[in-house]
């Protein structure tokens, strides 16, 4: 009797720490988002479209860290971190290969997008921004609820 009430209030102290564990997930995972968005959305687009000034050491620096934090997308999807907080769809996890699928693209297109900000090609610089628009459409069209 001693036992299972022990057990019953270790899991009731359990169950309240793993759901924090979940909202620090999504949370953490949104908050890479916004990173993501800051540096190809608000520096590199924004650049592009002539909404701030361009300045071409910070478009590459954002380049590299596009870049850089493509590798990091993957971890920030532990399995079962979903809440009603998060627009997260379950078919993350119900699909995985289609879901590594886009994880690839997503890192090969950031990847082509830092060789051409370094080829200092216009126009190749031009392609892979839209590519690398297309990736983060994809993903959000098919992975992401409204
Ligand atoms: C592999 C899939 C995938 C790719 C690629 C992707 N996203 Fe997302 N993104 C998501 C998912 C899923 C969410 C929802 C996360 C949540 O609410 O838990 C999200 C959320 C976001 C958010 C909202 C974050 C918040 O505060 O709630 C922004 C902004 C965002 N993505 C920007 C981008 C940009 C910019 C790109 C491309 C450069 C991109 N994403 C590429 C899957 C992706």
């Amino acid at each position: 009797m001693r036992v299972l009430a022990t057990c019953l209030m270790a899991g009731a102290l359990v169950a309240p720490a793993v759901m924090a564990d979940v909202e620090d997930q999504i949370e953490f995972r949104q908050s890479y988002w916004q990173v993501v968005k800051h540096e190809f959305g608000d520096v590199m687009a924004a650049m592009l479209r002539e909404k701030r000034p361009m300045d071409e050491a910070r478009f590459a620096e954002a380049a590299d860290r596009v870049a850089a934090l493509a590798g990091l997308a993957k971890e920030t999807f532990p399995a079962g971190s979903m809440s009603d907080n998060s627009r997260a769809l379950a078919k993350i996890w119900d699909e995985p290969d289609a879901f590594a699928k886009e994880l690839a693209t997503f890192e090969e297109r950031a990847g082509a997008l830092q060789v051409a900000v370094a080829s200092q090609d216009k126009a190749q610089i031009g392609q892979a921004v839209k590519a690398m628009g297309g990736s983060c459409k994809s993903c959000h069209d098919n992975f992401r609820a409204e």
